[in-house]
Order: structure tokens, then sequence, then C-alpha cells
């Protein structure tokens, strides 16, 4: 039986006497905890299962989890070594019997199992801390392309975290209403959501996806094209975090006249030695020209399906472009010269698949033609 808030190291003993005592005083004490958000029952929950980031949203709190879509597991055992961040931070680092997984790639859900249990991980985290629990209802997006299969795992792992009912969304739906587009309304409204494993571009009109194009070219691909590009060029071995480093904060996909260098670590090919070599922006552009074309390639291939009447719509609205991908300096202007057409950055443009996970569940009536069942 519940029997008053445990944790000696909240309460000092003086509070747990008096209070015991039946003090008035002490309703403040009790008030106290229940602001804390302690003792309030878990709210509804959003997740945004991505390839890179997984982002959960409570109900009333905001985003109260942002960590990386990584698993290290031991070898043969497959025992659990670490979640998000901490196993993260391990790519590429792995003493030899562990290994650090991502178990969503290219868009996909690479890996069943350990998708699953990284999602019950992170839902329950977030809904243990509360006392009272009472069951969420939970919105995930995901890839819109995941399979029957993969949509199950998402459901049960969902369930066995203590879900009352699970439902999905279309990450580029959840993305739309996420930036506050009118999705319900007739007319169209383009969304380019670049992620890590993949682009998607979807026109959305009538609380539907019109059509939806998507490759399996994202920030990842853009970190491989540098690993390779050191190995050829400078003989230098990095691992995927130093070329991530690199891609954000000297990449670009356009020249505007601002160039940077950095300086980068890694191993000699040749020599096995630790050494440091300078990098341009210029090269690095360079580098990832060719993913970075396959997202222009993959836009203009989306404009050409799109249905006339909606196209009009475009041409007056633009196009807004949401995921870590969107931050690249310079794609917005690239896409704006291939295509002649405004494109809009969100201001937060990772988080905006659980903000619209989250307005979902805030009118889940509205929106509930948007979820697949
Ligand atoms: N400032 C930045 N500049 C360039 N790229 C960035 C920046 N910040 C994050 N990224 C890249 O964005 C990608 C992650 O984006 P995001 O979190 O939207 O992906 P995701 O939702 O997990 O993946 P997906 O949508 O494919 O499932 C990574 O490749 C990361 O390197
Ligand atoms: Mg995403």
């Amino acid at each position: 039986m519940f029997s008053g808030p445990p944790g000696p190291a909240r309460w000092s003993v003086r509070e747990w006497e008096s209070l015991h005592a039946g003090k008035s005083r002490n309703l403040s004490v009790w008030s106290d905890w229940f602001s804390s958000g302690r003792l309030v029952p878990v709210n509804d929950i959003a997740v945004d299962l991505g390839t890179a980031n997984t982002l959960v949203y409570v109900k009333g709190e905001g985003i109260v989890l942002n960590e990386p879509s990584v698993v290290a597991v031991e070898k043969g055992s497959r025992r659990i070594m670490g979640i998000g961040l901490e196993a993260k931070r391990m790519l590429g680092r792995t003493p030899e019997g562990i290994e650090a997984i991502r178990p969503l790639k290219d868009g996909v859900i690479a890996d069943v199992d350990v998708t699953e249990m990284m999602l019950r991980h992170f839902l329950k985290q977030v809904t243990q801390k509360r006392i009272f629990r009472i069951k969420p209802r939970v919105v995930v997006g995901v890839p819109s392309g995941i399979t029957e299969l993969e949509r199950r795992a998402v459901r049960s792992s969902a369930m066995s975290a203590g879900a009352k009912a699970v439902y999905m969304v279309d990450e580029p739906m959840a993305a739309a209403i996420g930036v506050g587009l009118p999705v319900e309304t007739p007319t169209g409204n383009m969304v380019i959501d670049i992620g890590g494993g993949t682009t998607e571009i979807a026109v959305i009109a009538l609380s539907g996806i019109v059509s939806n194009t998507s490759i399996r070219v994202g920030g990842d691909e853009l970190d491989a094209a540098i690993v390779t590009f050191l190995r050829k060029n400078y003989n230098l071995l990095i691992g995927e975090p130093t070329a991530e480093a690199i891609k954000i904060q000297i990449g670009s996909a356009f020249d505007f006249g601002e160039e940077r260098e950095m300086e980068v670590k890694g191993r000699d090919l040749v020599s096995g030695i630790p050494k440091t070599v300078t990098v341009h922006s210029q090269e690095i552009r360079e580098c990832i020209q060719e993913p970075i074309q396959a997202i222009v390639e993959a836009v203009r291939r989306a404009l050409e399906i799109t249905p006339p009447e909606l196209s009009s719509d475009i041409v007056d609205r633009g196009i807004v472009m949401t995921g870590g991908g969107a931050l690249i300096r310079g794609l917005d202007r690239l896409l704006s010269h291939e295509t002649n057409l405004p494109i809009h950055v969100d201001e937060e443009p990772l988080t905006c698949v659980v903000r619209g996970a989250g307005r979902i569940l805030d009118d889940l009536h509205k929106y509930r033609t948007v979820l697949v069942q």
C-alpha cells in the first residue's frame, strides 16, 4: 500500500515527523511534492522513433527525452550494455565483445528485437519516474515505409512498456503537423524531412499523404562520404562520430562565400599512427555532392508527380524542410536555386516529428484520420 513519499534524500527528519503528527503546515510539503510532478500520473506520450534519434514528449510537460537510437550489446549473450547517449559514445570505441548497434537503419527497423528493447527502455524511463501510474496513450511517429511486422514490434514494445493504446503516424505527416501546417485543408503542402537514414518528401492535403517520395539517403550517407574522402585523400581513418562532427561544423551544400576549416584527428592508414590533418569546407562540400544531389533529384521527382492543382499551392506556399539534415548549411539555398521555390527551414527541425505527434495527442479526434491503424 502507498504509505507516503519515499526517498530520504528528499525528506528531512523534521518534515517526516511533523507530517506524521498531522500538522497542517505540511500540506505545503505535499503540494510541493505534487507540483514536482512525481505524484502526477503519466500523461499521454508522443514518440519520434527515428533512425538517428528517439524523442519522447509527455503531454503537459514537453520533450522529456532526446537520445540517440543506439544500443550497445554484448556479442554472443546479447546482453544490453548501454542505451542511448551512453551507447552512442561507444560507437567506434567498443572493446572486443561489445557491439554498438543502430537498430533502425536506412529508415527501416533493421533489428526488430533490439528496437523493441530500446523503445521499451525509453518509455519505461519516462513512466517509471511517476508513482501513481495510469496507463498512457502513446502516439509513435514511424518511417512511412515500415512493414506490418515492424508495426507490430513497435506496438508490442509500447504496450509492454505500459501503454494503454498505441497509435502510429507517418513521420512526414507528423513533421507537417509539428511545424503547424494546416494538413486538414484541401491546400497542398510539401514537406521534406531529412533524417539520419532517409529523406522523405511528402505532399499533404485533406489529412492524407497525396504523394510520397522516399530515398534511403540522409545525414548518415553524408557521414559515410566524409569517411571515404578522408581515407582516399588523406590516408586518414576516422569513425562515424568524427565524420558527423565534420559535417556539422564545416559541412555545406552551397557555396555562399563563407569557407571554414577544421583540424581532424584519426589514424594514418599506412603507418598506423594517429595524425591530424586540416580539412576545408570546400572539399567537404565536394565530397558530399553525390548524396546532396540525390536529395535534390528526389525533390525534383516529387514535384513532377505532384498533381497540378497542388503544385500551384506549393508555388505559392513554398516547401518546408524538417529533420536534422535540414540544418546542413546552404541546403535551403541550393534547393531554392534548383527548384525556384521558397524553402523554409523550421526553427527546430530535429523536434518537428515529436511535436507533431504531441499535437495529435492533444486532439486525437481531429487527427484520427492521419493515424495509421
Ligand atoms: N547542425 C547539423 N548540421 C547537419 N546535420 C545535422 C545537424 N544536426 C543534426 N544533423 C544530422 O541530422 C541527422 C539526424 O536527424 P534526425 O534526428 O531528424 O533523424 P531521425 O529522425 O532520427 O532519422 P529518420 O527520420 O531517418 O528516421 C543526423 O544524420 C545528424 O548528423
Ligand atoms: Mg525523423
